[in-house]
């Protein structure tokens, strides 16, 4: 069999290994509301949100899908579906709202309870720490542009595990961090919404040593799960010609090498680091930061949604890319039908993904943190969700991912994004990701037909029809 067989959307043939871990994710910002509740300071997510022109009709964060007082109903819905872990992150600022210096235990006590609340239905807890939310009294003193910022993430990670980690056994420190430093800073489609390429190449270094700092103190702490994820994009060159061939090089290093070499090799791929240079970008790094960032991981989360096709243009785009030095570089339209968001689907692309990992990280075990895809779901006349293209992409998704486990990827779980409909960052409440539908009037959680799909996968795994 080779890597792009796979097999048709049912969840009757599928087979996963023994323990594997079936999941859906979350964020705090997408889905928590309560931006001014219980001492939280603000982030640099609520300075951009509201900001005018950088939201999809101005669309905030503030109410979410009111999370943070609704999460025993959430964690009832999890238990429905017989999910059994749940993937969440920890806002920085409702536990530090300065970033640093004075804790709020009230932020703390929050995720307490709602680690609690899992518990107690059997499902386990995975705790991510970062995604995507600096604290904006750390952004004010230049964010992860500022090397100190790697230090206060490094005490923050203290200060979480202290209060959960006598019950939270899975611990992640960064999402995507490729978002945060490139849409961030260079791009600036994302908070805090700059477009430098200095930037964005100080926010990169700053964030892996950020990680490697955090990785360290959680594993004095006792940590033994510990993990990042990154977010991988396949880019394929539209032609075999070599500015198209070196386009797609380009591109692969900065999105899916820059940020996953260094952590597994202490080395920076070298022609990223020529790249960066010759952008006048070049990474900040100090005598010692490579130890730190290559601090031994136990898994690597692995977040996919499509695949892209480049190829070398002989004039500046004039888009804004996320690519330092990439002016010359377009995208190509996916080829076939896209989701609301725009995106292809590729589930040959996934099984890629997963065997090329094998291979770049070898012995790392490799976890799904998220993979999802947006339809415009409506509540029917019946009263049900039906997502039958959400459900086919989550169905073949899942049969790829088990053809590359045949194949030899060691992946021993799976998240969905997302649980429920949320806040899709800059593109607001327009984008629905969720496996159950949030009426964004009533807040009233509708599970959809592929929540029913996924439920049934993970009950046919478990042997119990
Ligand atoms: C990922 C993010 C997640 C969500 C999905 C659609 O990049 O980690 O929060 O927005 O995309």
């Amino acid at each position: 069999m080779t890597s792009t067989d796979v097999r048709p959307a049912t969840a009757a043939g599928l087979q996963f290994p023994t323990g594997f871990v079936f999941g859906a994710a979350t964020a705090a910002y997408q889905i928590e509301g309560a931006v001014d509740v219980d001492g939280r300071g603000p982030s640099i997510w609520d300075t951009f949100s509201h900001t005018p022109g950088k939201t999809f009709a101005g669309h905030t964060g503030d109410v979410a899908v009111e999370h943070y007082t609704r999460y025993p109903e959430d964690v009832a819905l999890m238990g429905e579906l017989g999910l059994s872990a749940y993937r969440f992150s920890v806002a920085w600022s409702r536990v530090l709202p300065e970033g640093a210096g004075r804790i709020e235990q009230r932020g703390l006590d929050f995720y307490r309870r709602l680690v609690d609340e899992l518990l107690s239905a059997g499902i386990d807890p995975w705790l991510t720490l970062y995604h995507w939310d600096l604290p904006q009294a750390l952004q004010d003193r230049g964010g992860w542009t500022d090397r100190d910022t790697a230090a206060r993430f490094a005490d923050y990670a203290a200060v979480v595990h202290g209060a959960l980690g006598d019950r939270v056994a899975h611990w992640s420190t960064l999402n995507e961090p490729m978002c945060s430093a490139l849409l961030g800073h260079m791009a600036g489609q994302h908070a805090p919404g700059h477009r430098d390429p200095v930037e964005a190449s100080r926010a990169t270094h700053h964030l892996l040593l950020g990680h490697g700092l955090a990785t360290r103190v959680l594993r004095d702490a006792g940590a033994d799960h510990l993990g990042i994820t990154l977010n991988f994009t396949p880019m394929s060159p539209a032609t075999g010609s070599p500015a198209d061939v070196d386009a797609a090089r380009r591109l692969d290093g900065q999105q899916n090498r820059m940020f996953l070499v260094p952590i597994v090799t202490g080395e920076y791929p070298a022609d990223v680091v020529r790249d960066l240079a010759a952008a006048g970008a070049p990474l900040p790094v100090e005598d010692g930061d490579l130890d730190v960032i290559s601090t031994p991981v136990d898994w690597l989360g692995v977040n996919y949604y499509f695949r892209s096709t480049v190829r070398a243009v002989a004039e500046p785009t004039g888009k804004a890319t996320a690519f330092i030095g990439a002016e010359r570089i377009d995208d190509i339209d996916p080829a076939g039908p896209t989701t609301t968001m725009g995106w292809g689907i590729s589930p040959e692309g996934f099984t890629d993904l997963m065997l090329r990992l094998r291979d770049l990280a070898p012995g790392l075990p490799l976890f799904i943190t998220e993979n999802g895809s947006a339809w415009p779901d409506e509540v029917g006349d019946d009263g049900a969700v039906h997502d039958p293209e959400r459900t086919d992409y989550l169905l073949r998704h899942l049969a790829a991912m088990t053809t590359a486990i045949e194949q030899g990827a060691d992946v021993r779980g799976y998240f969905a994004w997302s649980l429920l409909d949320n806040y899709e960052w800059a593109r607001g409440y327009a984008q629905r990701f969720g496996l159950v539908h949030v009426d964004y009037g009533t807040q009233r959680r509708t599970p959809k037909d592929s929540a029913r799909a996924y439920a049934d996968v993970i009950r046919r795994h478990r042997g119990s029809v």
